[in-house]
C-alpha cells in the first residue's frame, strides 16, 4: 500500500507496508542516508527526525503512523555549501569526532532552539539526554548548541528556521 507523507518539505510517496520502519524507508527507499541506525530500541537517539517538528525516533516508528504529516532529516536542515547555524556551529565548536551520532544530535537540537531560542545548559542537556555519544564530545556538542541559539537569536526572523 503507498504511505504519502513529506519529506524535508517535498511531497514523496513509498509503497511499504505501513509496519516497516520510517528508518528503513528514509534510508533504503527515498536515499536518505544521513539518519543513521545504531540500536533498534530507542536507546541511542542516533535515528533521531522531526515529525511534525517534534523529534521521533524513526528506528522504531512505523511509517504508516507518518502518513500526511511532515518528517524532517538531517538533509533538511542545511547543505555543505549552505549549512544550518546549528551545523556550523558544531564545526565551529569541532563537536563531532566520528560524527556518528551527531545526524540525531542536531535534530533534536533544532526542535529544542525552535521552542526554546535561549535555553538554559540544564535545558541542553534535558533535549540531548537520550542522545549517546560514543567518542565523549559532550561538552563541544553543549557548547556548539548554545553558540548556534546566539547566532539564531541573532539572525534576521526569515533566516531562523530551516524547512
Ligand atoms: S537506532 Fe533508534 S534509538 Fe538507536
Ligand atoms: S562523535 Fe562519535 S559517537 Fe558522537
Amino acid at each position: 500500500m503507498d504511505i504519502a507523507f513529506k519529506v524535508n518539505g517535498e511531497a514523496r510517496q513509498v509503497g511499504v507496508p505501513q509496519t516497516a520502519s520510517l528508518l528503513e524507508v528514509l534510508r533504503n527507499h527515498l536515499g536518505l542516508m544521513g539518519t543513521r541506525y545504531g540500536c533498534g530500541l530507542e536507546q541511542c537517539g542516533c535515528c533521531m527526525v522531526l515529525v511534525d517538528g517534534e523529534p521521533a525516533y524513526a528506528c522504531t516508528r512505523e511509517v504508516g503512523t507518518v502518513a500526511g504529516r511532515n518528517v524532517t532529516t538531517i538533509e533538511g536542515l542545511g547543505s555543505q555549501a549552505k549549512p544550518h547555524p546549528l551545523q556550523q556551529a558544531f564545526l565551529d565548536e569541532q563537536a563531532g569526532q566520528c560524527g556518528y551520532c551527531l545526524s540525531g544530535i542536531l535534530i533534536s537540537a533544532k526542535a529544542l532552539l525552535d521552542r526554546t531560542p535561549n535555553p538554559t545548559r540544564a535545558e541542553v542537556v534535558a533535549a540531548l539526554d537520550k542522545h549517546l555519544c560514543r567518542c565523549g564530545a559532550h561538552q563541544r556538542i553543549l557548547r556548539a548548541v548554545e553558540r548556534a541559539a546566539v547566532k539564531l537569536r541573532n539572525a534576521p526572523v526569515g533566516a531562523r528556521r530551516a524547512t
